[in-house]
């Protein structure tokens, strides 16, 4: 592994995002022992004036939970002593003047003569700026050649508002760093049951032949938050539920493309990359028909609201993959703020299964999401139901769920015998959940193990330019609609399920819910 001094610096050092995500995911890898004390220092840079000491002060407090404080006492002490302050503006060359020395300094007293010079620029700031920031990284900061090492650049959303204001910002950035020396981070890919899909689906012989059309009725991958757009109204009023979590998190780079991809040559990033966008490639056009938008009453009373917004706070779409193994298989996404609950899981749901023996063994709902409460009765040679009023509907069909957060876990929804005298049929579950499972293994926050890759250099779990661009083909003609007011967003309720209408479309595309069974995250 490489050595010598390595540099990270963070601009947008007082922002929320360096605060809320930046910082605590360095002091974690720097207290489970990640960075070196000895090659490792951090640099803030923002325009605010303030003092080291001041930084410290403002972030100190996001490091660390009170309940662990007293244990990592030390380990924080010592980290914050890692971190300097330097303060500029983001378009002129004084200040990136002074961060260049100031990491140069840190390199001689590093002796890099030993080891190579690594920068690490972490961008949390506006895509506004990345331009001019870029530009003056480039002119003024980057790693001395004689020196060997690198620097590398690291993006966040929103990448862009469209595709061709996204592929202009490539371009910009593009002219001044390689591919190689940029890495758009997309939170999403660093989730541990995200990471955990190529294992799943490549590794295991189970799925290999159910994992296609013949077998798969739909696929839905969702998001819920129980929380609106507080405080970020202004922000988020510009970007809507569509850019801010579909295109990027369920979509692009991460779920989807997962779900969806052909089997890479190798775990080469560059080979894992060349199959999602070739997903991505394969999409068909939105249809309108196939698209409902959401608003949460009350969204607009947030004052950096516009009166007349129009901006979705919800969405489901459903996306048509036309190749061999998905043609006809809807890929329902769903995003949701301000919710009846928070999660984010994705569900592939099977087709019934065919002659079906089982089948007069319609069910009846006594109790509404009680497991166990379906009753059937074997008369004239066949299963019938127990009362009156039965729902006629089929139990349900087989689903496999991975659930990304909260709770996370795998688990399959299948149906057996109830066990007992009687012949009765439930829907019933294999879970693999990882609380209680993986007992006492604490799942790394994405941000940790996403900053770690910059630091290796694996650009695996991060978006390449070409995927970026695919992905913004597909949603920009819907987005440019919905700006026009030509695709209205419906009221809902805040804490509901969302309009009644994505209901009514799931159901079109073919999403049979499974009825009174609910899958309960084991307690420990
Ligand atoms: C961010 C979005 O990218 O992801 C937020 O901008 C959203 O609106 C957040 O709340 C969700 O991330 P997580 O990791 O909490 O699911």
């Amino acid at each position: 592994s490489e050595t010598g001094s390595l540099a990270i610096i963070v601009l947008g050092a007082s922002g929320d995002l360096a605060k809320k995500k930046t910082f605590p995911a360095l002091f974690n890898l720097y207290h489970q022992g990640f960075l070196n004390p000895d090659e490792v220092h951090i640099f803030g840079y923002a325009r605010t004036k303030i003092s080291d000491e001041d930084l410290r002060d403002r972030i100190r407090g996001y490091l660390v939970d009170e309940k662990n404080a007293s244990e990592k006492a030390e380990a924080l002490s010592k980290f914050l002593q890692l971190i300097k302050y330097v303060s500029g503006p983001y378009d002129s060359e004084e200040g990136f003047k002074r961060l260049d020395k100031a990491i140069s300094e840190h390199e001689i007293s590093k002796k890099v003569s030993e080891g190579s010079s690594r920068r690490l620029f972490y961008l949390a700031l506006p895509p506004s700026v990345y331009p001019p920031v870029c530009k003056m990284i480039k002119e003024w900061c980057t790693n001395k050649s004689d020196l060997g090492g690198w620097t590398r650049i690291v993006v966040e959303k929103p990448f862009g508002k469209d595709l061709e204001s996204a592929e202009q910002l490539s371009s910009q950035i593009g002219k001044l760093f390689d591919e190689q020396q940029i890495y758009r981070i997309d939170h999403y890919l660093g989730k541990e049951l995200v990471q955990n899909m190529l294992v799943l689906r490549f590794a295991n012989r189970f799925f290999l032949p159910l994992w296609n059309r013949d077998n798969i009725d739909n696929v839905q991958i969702v998001f819920r938050e129980d929380f609106g757009t507080e405080g970020r109204g202004g922000y988020f009023d510009e970007y809507g539920i569509i850019r801010d979590i579909i295109q990027n998190h369920l979509l692009q780079a991460s779920v989807l493309c997962l779900v969806a991809m052909e089997k890479p040559i190798s775990l080469k990033p560059e080979h894992i990359r060349d199959e999602k966008v070739k997903v991505l490639q394969s999409v068909i056009p939105i249809k309108d028909e196939e698209v409902v938008l959401g608003q949460y009453e009350g969204y607009k009373d947030d004052p950096t609201v516009p009166n007349d917004s129009n901006t979705p706070t919800f969405a489901t779409t459903i996306l048509r993959i036309d190749n061999e193994r998905w043609e006809g298989v809807p890929f329902i996404l769903k995003a949701g703020k301000a919710m009846s609950s928070k999660k984010a899981d994705i569900r592939i749901q099977f087709k019934d299964v065919p002659g079906d023996i089982f089948k007069c063994m319609y069910l009846e709902q006594i109790e509404p999401f009680s497991h166990t409460k379906y009753m059937y009765r074997y008369q004239k040679n066949c299963w019938s139901k127990l009362s009156c009023n039965a729902t006629g509907q089929k139990q349900g069909r087989n689903e496999f769920v991975i659930r990304l957060q909260p709770s996370e876990a795998m688990y399959m929804k299948l149906t057996v015998k109830q066990p007992g005298l009687e012949m009765q049929t439930v829907q019933s579950e294999l879970d693999l959940s990882y609380k209680q499972r993986y007992q006492g293994v604490s799942i790394p926050e994405a941000y940790e193990r996403l900053i770690l890759d910059t630091i290796k250099g694996d650009q695996q779990h991060f978006v390449r330019r070409d995927e970026l661009k695919a992905a913004w083909e597909i949603f920009t003609p819907l987005l440019h609609r919905i700006e026009k007011g030509e695709v209205k967003s419906i009221p809902y309720k805040a804490g509901s399920r969302g309009p009644a209408e994505a209901d009514q479309l799931l159901k079109k595309a073919g999403y049979l819910q499974t009825h009174g069974y609910i899958w309960i995250p084991p307690t420990l």
